[in-house]
């Protein structure tokens, strides 16, 4: 397959400027096209469907409907077509460059995808083009096993907890078409990217170069081109596809390691310490497999034990799971594969098998936050579940939860019981009661952003976050009065009141 696939795009400096000054001059924006497809049309493209895209540009003579047509539906457009969407570049410019072909003597067909990609984050607006393989949605064929991919679903939940304060060095490790190490640069001095696919590279170069940011881009496998080198930053969505090692089955670089089961991700922990500054900080994306009887955690843990041992703090999120058959069809379909092709039958057995080999049961998806805390022998950990994907500014909050786990660590229950914690702003109390009753049977202390957390609490839990409003009063002096007014046993109370504060304050619904 990879032997079919057309080159990447040539990073050929004047041509580019040709291409950009082309792009910007048609406002070719997710937002002008999706003004000129309407918002059906628009919502279906996003779920991958181009048919109502295609029905709606179809008529138009607009330069941005034209370059979607051509560098994202895939759709074959004439000389004359080519040469008004981008007049400077022109058609054989567009060839020279590798981003169109000849379709027959008069018309062209697209050779890469060439995407808009809008944006928001703490700096302000971005408007960028990314360049990949094209889609299955533009060609209706399988991916090829070297495609590069464009910015997906993964991509965009790791952008978006990816913490966007001001650093050195950022690594990003497995960039693929590079949207990860682009968004790094508006926030950092320096940017390395890297891949094993030397594919996913040039267009990664060529990427940078349309949007004129300097990116340090290297190959090899996961740190190899970094080796003696430390990042402030390093962000990675790798490739932590779970794929059985079987002939039956493709092996797609840009989301499989190559590795059996979900080592790769083991092998990244291992060595991710040592490239971590003092102060450093790593954000990545996983699958971890669980194992019949076992909790969901067991591997990111036994994973992280040695980086907590390095000094390193760990947040560890599962946001869902999934069966072995459903993990199957998930990534079989995502590969462009069918149950109409032959292929589909023998794939699945083949990850049924593999997983059945290592009694899988489930297959977790999530995230791991890591944090070096200087003067620190040993780091702290936490995992929790989170389903959804929760809204607002989910890497400031991720963050705040990271160094929540290393401050919890170390507060002793009697540092604890003499500060004065003040509930979160956004937390709400919400009281379930039967109708016409004056009791709650429930009480859940509800947070606004983030996760939406939700925490079950009694009256004297309850009693105690509402009174830690102002930071007037310490945790000791509050527990105290709401146990003298409930009548309560402090010695009693006083062990599982701490414990909630303490999650209560990890999760950010209170504030130290
Ligand atoms: C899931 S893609 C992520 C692409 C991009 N960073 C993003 O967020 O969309 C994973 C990338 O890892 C690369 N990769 C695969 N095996 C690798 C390895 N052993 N070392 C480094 N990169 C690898 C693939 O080529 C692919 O570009």
């Amino acid at each position: 397959m990879t032997s079919d696939m057309p080159a990447p795009p040539q990073l050929d400096a004047p041509l580019i400027r040709a291409l950009r000054q082309d792009l910007q001059a048609a406002s070719y924006t997710v937002e002008r096209v999706e003004d000129l497809m309407g918002p059906v049309a628009a919502a279906a493209l996003r779920r991958d469907d181009p048919a109502p895209a295609r029905r709606a540009l179809r008529p138009l003579a607009d330069p941005a409907a034209l370059l979607l047509r051509l560098l994202t539906l895939g759709d074959v457009l004439t000389t004359a077509q080519v040469d008004q969407a981008l007049p400077a570049l022109g058609a054989q410019g567009a060839a020279r460059l590798g981003l169109v072909g000849p379709h027959d003597a008069d018309t062209w067909v697209a050779q890469i995808d060439l995407s808009a990609y809008s944006a928001q984050d703490d700096i302000g607006e971005i408007h960028w083009w990314i360049a990949s393989d094209r889609a299955e949605l533009a060609t209706g064929e399988a991916l090829g096993s070297e495609h590069v991919l464009g910015v997906g679903g993964a991509s965009l939940t790791l952008a978006r907890i990816t913490p966007r304060d001001r650093v050195g060095t950022v690594l990003d490790l497995g960039c693929g078409s590079g949207i990860q190490a682009l968004h790094a640069s508006r926030h950092a001095d320096r940017v390395v990217a890297t891949d094993l696919s030397q594919r996913a590279l040039a267009f990664a170069a060529f990427t940078a170069e349309v949007n004129e940011i300097e990116l340090d881009l290297r190959h090899g496998s996961l740190f190899e081109p970094v080796a003696g080198e430390t990042f402030d930053l390093i962000v990675s969505n790798p490739p932590f596809v779970i794929t059985p090692r079987s002939a039956d089955i493709e092996q797609w670089t840009y989301r499989d390691g190559g590795r059996p089961g979900d080592v790769l991700l083991a092998e990244i922990l291992h060595a991710l310490p040592n490239h971590l500054t003092a102060e450093g900080r790593a954000v990545m994306l996983g699958n971890w497999e669980v194992s019949a009887g076992a909790p969901w955690s067991q591997h990111p843990r036994t994973w992280l034990k040695p980086v907590t041992a390095a000094g390193i703090d760990a947040l560890v999120i599962q946001r869902e799971s999934e069966d072995p058959a459903q993990y199957a069809t998930t990534w079989a379909r995502d590969g462009g594969v069918t149950p109409r092709d032959a292929a589909w039958q023998p794939m699945i057995e083949a990850w049924l098998n593999d997983f059945a080999a290592r009694d899988v049961e489930q297959i977790g998806f999530g995230y791991l936050l890591l944090g070096r805390r200087p003067d620190t022998a040993s780091g702290a950990m936490r995992v929790i579940e989170r389903p959804g994907t929760g809204s607002g500014t989910l890497a400031q909050h991720l963050q705040m939860a990271l160094r929540m786990t290393g401050t919890l660590a170390e507060l002793s229950d009697e540092d604890l019981l003499a500060s004065r914690p003040v509930r979160a702003q956004d937390v709400v109390e919400r009281r379930h009661l039967q109708p016409g009753a004056a009791d709650p049977m429930l009480i859940e202390l509800v947070q606004g952003a983030a996760f939406a957390h939700t925490v079950a609490a009694d009256q004297v839990l309850a009693a105690v976050v509402g009174a830690l409003d102002d930071g007037s009063l310490t945790l000791a002096q509050t527990l105290g009065a709401v146990c003298a007014l409930t009548d309560l046993p402090l010695q009693e109370t006083q062990p599982r009141v701490l414990e909630a504060i303490r999650d209560l304050l990890a999760e950010g619904m209170m504030r130290l």
